[in-house]
């Protein structure tokens, strides 16, 4: 018989995120389930009981109704006490949980013999879950509303202006941690026209930081960051030190400083001091996204916006919720991906198989027993770290690779003597032709960035359009020796050539040039 998903109404005071939307409510119906909402669960987010029910879903109208009605509960935040005395012994809870952080919760979940799932302990690394990150999805909304904070607070324009009135200088902002949150934030400030710097502790940060058209300050001290898995460490007392010399200078001279900064299991790193405040221009703007953890500035409050020396200290923790509508809507699309996952036969039951990697990451408490942490992933060694053994190995590779080369060379000429010897004229004149356009198309695309292959396949497609010479040649009248053409069809049909490669040609060098300009700043 199908399951029950039920999707209550968020307990958690000023939570206006909902773990289901109705345009998602009608695919979980499809794969088999029904659905159950509490009455106002989507109020938050504008998602009201009567889409619910149009989109197929019934509607509870207490949270007790839901819950008793429900197999599998969908919800967003961790439940609490009251919400775990509802569970039935046998259900299935996905939500975000904390499991390292709340281990009363994990022994109450426990006790009711239910199974959970907790969405903040997907295993990122594997690509499989990265439809159903949803630390991903709400950690990027969450920069993009730190940004949308920052602007409402700051007295300015973030885009440098002209006018009559006067020059307005773009605002300059200071992006600290650029993982996923801080990467959203930057792509927002340069989107809204600021002057973007950005600094991280893991090095492989500063392309990605680049790439969106930001500046990556570097601290001056040799050390790297990563602490396995994409996430930090955290760093040696002389790192900190130099990196606190250059968070003082960026403080002086920015308007708006963004922190993003976590390391897994750690309080955050304080970042900003107090003295780093007062050296900001009055009317600047901070916003401290790792308040839950302690923030990264000294004069963070957690959930609050403080004016602290005329500068605007905003630690609000609800930065995804605030931007309910979006946050529901993507965390449903997670949930949707999971369910997926976990009802392949779509017959409107789950199966929570603890076999399968990504499940087994998300899976924290089954059937009662608590199963976290997960084994360590085993994902394939990673390429980076070839310390000693490298410079031994490299020669000999290259010198295979050398011989090799000349065997496809030499095995090449003789192809090529043996089709001379036999093949007409004609054909070998042709024949070299297609053989250097392989070669130079090769070593052309191969130099070419990867991220620019879309605009090169434009306007190689816009070049191809060289075919219209053939057509340009039939629509004469005359042949070259003087001869009238005889056919009035073949000039029609090279007309109607040319007509279509002019759309091929001018149309591909125009969708290129704005491809380009994508790119350009
Ligand atoms: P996070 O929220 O734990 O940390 C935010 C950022 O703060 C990180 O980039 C971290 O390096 C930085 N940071 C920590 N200490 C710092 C310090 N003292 N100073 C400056 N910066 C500091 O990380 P988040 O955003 O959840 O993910 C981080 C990374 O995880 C991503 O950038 C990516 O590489 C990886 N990731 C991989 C995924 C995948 O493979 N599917 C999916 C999501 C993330």
């Amino acid at each position: 018989m199908a399951q029950t998903i039920g999707i209550p109404k968020e307990t958690y005071a000023g939570e206006k995120r909902v773990a289901t939307v109705p345009d998602i409510v009608e695919k979980l119906i499809k794969l088999g389930f029904a659905v159950t909402v509490e009455s106002g669960a989507g109020d938050g987010a504008s998602f009201y009981d009567d889409a619910f029910a149009k989109a197929g879903a019934k509607i509870a109208g207490s949270a007790a109704q839901l819950w008793a009605s429900s197999d599998i509960v969908f919800k967003v935040r961790a439940p609490d006490t009251a919400e775990v005395a509802l569970m039935k012994p046998g259900m299935t809870l996905i939500s975000f949980i904390w499991p390292a952080q709340n281990p009363d919760l994990m022994k109450a979940l426990a006790a009711r013999e239910v199974t959970v799932l907790a969405m903040d302990a997907v295993p990122r690394l594997l690509s499989r879950a990265q439809k159903m990150d949803a630390l991903t999805s709400m950690a990027g909304i969450s920069g993009y509303r730190a940004v949308i904070e920052a602007a409402n607070a700051f007295g300015r324009f973030f885009n440098g202006q002209i006018t009559a009135a006067g020059k307005v200088p773009p605002a300059k902002v200071f992006v600290a941690g650029a993982g996923v949150a801080g990467l959203a934030a930057i792509g927002t400030s340069v989107g809204l026209g600021a002057i973007v710097r950005a600094n991280d502790t893991r090095a492989e940060v500063a392309d990605q930081v680049k790439s969106m058209g930001a500046d990556f300050i570097k601290v001056d001290y040799e050390e790297e960051g990563s602490g396995g898995g994409g996430y930090a460490k955290v760093m040696s007392e002389g790192f900190q030190k130099a990196q606190r010399e250059m968070y003082a200078k960026q403080a002086k001279d920015v308007d708006i400083i963004i922190t993003t900064a976590l390391i897994p299991g750690k309080p955050a790193p304080k970042l900003i001091t107090a003295e780093m405040v007062a050296s900001m221009r009055p009317g600047s703007v901070i916003v401290d996204m790792a308040g839950e953890q302690g923030g990264n500035c000294e004069l963070t409050e957690p959930g609050k916006a403080v004016v602290r020396n005329g500068v605007t200290i905003i630690g609000y923790t609800d930065l995804a919720s605030r931007l309910s509508k979006q946050s529901s809507t993507l965390y449903a699309t997670n949930l949707l991906r999971l369910t997926e996952e976990l009802c392949k036969a779509k017959d409107g039951r789950i199966v929570v198989n603890m076999e399968d990697d990504a499940i087994r990451g998300f899976t924290v408490i089954k059937d009662g027993d608590v199963t976290w942490p997960p084994p360590p992933l085993k994902l394939p060694a990673p390429p980076a770290a070839k310390p000693a053994a490298a410079p031994v190995v490299k020669p000999e590779e290259k010198k295979g690779s050398g011989t090799g080369m000349a065997v496809v060379a030499l095995v090449g000429a003789a192809l090529f003597a043996l089709i001379g010897l036999y093949a007409p004229a004609a054909f070998i004149g042709h024949f070299t032709v297609f053989v250097l356009a392989v070669f130079v198309g090769y070593m052309v695309v191969w130099n070419v960035t990867p991220a620019l292959h879309t605009p090169l396949m434009s306007v190689t497609n816009a070049i191809s359009s060289i075919i219209t010479i053939g057509a340009l040649i039939q629509i004469a009248p005359q042949v070259p020796d003087g001869t009238v053409r005889p056919d009035d069809l073949i000039r029609w049909i090279a007309i109607a050539g040319i007509a279509l490669t002019s759309i091929n040609m001018f149309g591909g060098f125009a969708v290129t040039r704005r491809m380009l300009m994508m790119f350009r700043k």
